[in-house]
């Protein structure tokens, strides 16, 4: 599987992706890692890896549509199987989208439906939720609205700040995420019309 991965900071995600490809666990390679920053540090995760790069700033471009067919472009010079969207802060046009679908992953700091778009664990605190989570969905037209695959739940606890849930919430991201890598790898994860499919079975 020919794994391009789209990023726009740290890149921790994209790093347990890359470990666990170097571990034999996913049935695949990254190929690229695309950033809309040229200062993303995920940048020089991939190059130490050896992986190729390109920087694609949406400074360069008028307006959305132009930046996102350049995108695609890009994306589709390294030939894909999956796209993985990990930290791309970017709203992705209906073009694009269409394009990828059931190709593409991302993965959004929340129990999805709860909390699309940003500051979710501020959030989850401010509505003292119990629990909180991670989400990696199928890419769909609705941001942060797709098929869901794969959840993790943490514990919110008593003195947690945004930060310190985060943290944990990053250490599940980075379980998580491979994981649904690995089986999309296998072909054994599919997007059937408004669900995601493992094993045959809809999830
Ligand atoms: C993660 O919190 C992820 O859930 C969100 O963006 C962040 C990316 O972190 N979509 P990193 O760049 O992988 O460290």
């Amino acid at each position: 599987t020919r794994l391009v991965v789209l990023i726009s900071g740290s890149g921790s995600n994209l790093q347990a992706i890359i470990d666990a490809c170097e571990r034999g666990e996913i049935n695949g390679h990254i190929v690229a890692v695309i950033s809309n920053k040229a200062d993303a540090y995920g940048l020089e995760r991939a190059k130490q890896a050896g992986i190729a790069t390109k920087v694609l700033s949406h400074k360069d471009f008028d307006s959305r549509e132009a930046y996102d067919a350049q995108l695609m472009n890009v994306i589709d010079s390294f030939m894909p199987n999956l796209v993985v969207l990990a930290g791309f802060m970017r709203i992705l046009t209906p073009g694009l989208v269409q394009k990828y679908v059931g190709k593409m992953l991302n993965i959004h700091p929340s129990l999805l439906p709860k909390y699309q778009g940003l500051n979710t664990h501020q959030r989850a605190i401010d509505a003292k939720d119990d629990v909180h989570g991670v989400s990696v969905h199928f890419v769909t037209e609705e941001l942060d609205g797709g098929p869901v695959i794969l959840q993790a739940q943490i514990p919110v606890l008593k003195d947690d700040t945004a930060e310190t849930l985060a943290k944990r919430v990053h250490e599940q991201e980075h379980i998580i995420y491979p994981l649904v890598v690995k089986w999309f790898s296998e072909h054994r994860l599919t997007m059937e019309a408004d669900y995601a499919v493992l094993d045959k079975k809809q999830l």
